[in-house]
């Protein structure tokens, strides 16, 4: 059974009330809105958005009508774009900004300087010079911190009168969230506030597992949609597939247990445990691994459902990244796929802002 407090949050509607008096925000990198409603959830007014993805933005305006959304490279966006938003006489208090991460993944070989995404978080600098925020979130993977780009980051918020905190490892399994995904959170104060590390609860022992974000979902067979909802719709397996997740044991069963004549070739000659999470089942009583853009794909990682003989649907993916089930995605299925699996989820950085505003009650 789906857990009250999950069922609660997944449904929450986001309520206009007085919104002219809530505190008022800006989302850099915004993709298709999560860090957006995170910020709504936990009553911030936001004004203003940015992404270049035109798919996102379809997906941002549907959910955000209200947002000045900029479709537009960051490098080219003019601070005056963004200060229109901002109401005569408010002060922004919060940037979000959720920069691209693969430069600073390990999973990434061109990682570092040779990526040209990487000094795209800087252009934050340059906006909170004209947009002077008195707080910005920054959301990357633990990688940056060892990046020349995140030295740079330092040494150009300061000239620009910003102290940056210490980055905090975070697991959004720690903050209500049914998948395990290690991020790196780092604030910046306006000087001369006086920057405080926020404190991370140890949450660890009441998880929000799979069973309690999918179990009230309808079983689904290969290629069969439910039809009260188009985003759970199972993807068609081939027959080979399906003999193969078959063999598979239910509630977190791996590829290790495929007889020899469903051996995947590729697979014959590595090691036992070598990419042992492909055609993986995700287990009831745990959180989900980390979801990619290839997350509704069982030959892309542990993403074969807990009991049914396919691969987890956009709507379960969704839920396991804590969209709200009103949410609207615009695309085809690869394009939902890569912005679920692309998103902050919303329950981590909404949890993660509640925090923040404990240790800055002014903000
Ligand atoms: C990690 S995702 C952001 C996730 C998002 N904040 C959320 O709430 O789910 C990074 C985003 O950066 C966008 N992006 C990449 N390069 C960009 C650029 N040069 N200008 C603007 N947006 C860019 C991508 O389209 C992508 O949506």
């Amino acid at each position: 059974m789906m857990s009250a407090n999950f069922l609660k949050s997944r449904t929450r509607a986001l309520t206009g009330g007085d919104s002219l008096n809530r505190p008022i925000a800006i989302d850099l990198f915004c993709g298709s809105g999560a860090v957006t409603t995170a910020m709504k959830e936990d009553g911030y007014r936001v004004v203003a958005a940015v992404d270049m993805n035109r798919i996102c933005g379809v997906t941002y305006r549907k959910n955000h009508p209200e947002v000045l959304f900029r479709k537009k490279d960051i490098r080219s966006l003019q601070p005056s774009e963004l200060l229109v938003a901002i109401p005569k006489g408010k002060k922004l208090k919060l940037m979000a900004v959720c920069a691209p991460c693969q430069p600073f993944s390990s999973q990434n070989r061109r990682r570092g300087a040779s990526d040209t995404r990487a000094p795209l978080i800087l252009e934050s600098v340059r906006l909170a010079r004209a947009l002077k925020p008195q707080l910005i979130i920054y959301e990357n993977v633990p990688g940056i911190v060892a990046s020349a780009i995140f030295q740079r980051l330092k040494r150009s918020l300061a000239s620009a009168g910003y102290i940056l905190g210490n980055p905090q490892r975070v697991d959004a399994a720690d903050f209500g969230v049914p998948q395990r995904r290690v991020r790196c959170i780092v604030a910046a104060i306006r000087a001369p506030g006086r920057i405080k590390d926020f404190v991370v609860p140890a949450q660890g022992a009441e998880r929000v597992t799979v069973r309690d974000a999918l179990a009230d979902l309808r079983p689904l067979s290969s290629g069969e949609r439910d039809p009260h909802d188009l985003l759970h719709t199972s993807r068609a397996h081939h027959e080979i597939t399906l003999r193969r997740l078959a063999a598979i044991p239910q509630d977190g069963g791996s590829r290790d247990s495929l007889p020899p004549e469903l051996q995947l070739e590729c697979h014959r000659n590595r090691n036992k445990g070598d990419f042992c999470d492909v055609y993986g089942r995700m287990r009831w009583d745990s959180v989900a691994p980390t979801l990619t853009t290839g997350c509704t794909d069982v030959t892309r990682g542990r993403y074969a459902h807990p009991r049914d003989d396919r691969a987890i649907t956009l709507r379960e993916a969704a839920r396991l990244q804590t969209f709200p089930d009103w949410y609207q995605f615009a695309g085809n299925r690869s394009e939902i796929a890569e912005q679920i699996g692309n998103a902050v989820p919303v329950e981590m950085f909404r949890r993660l802002v509640a925090i923040l505003r404990k240790s800055y009650p002014e903000l």
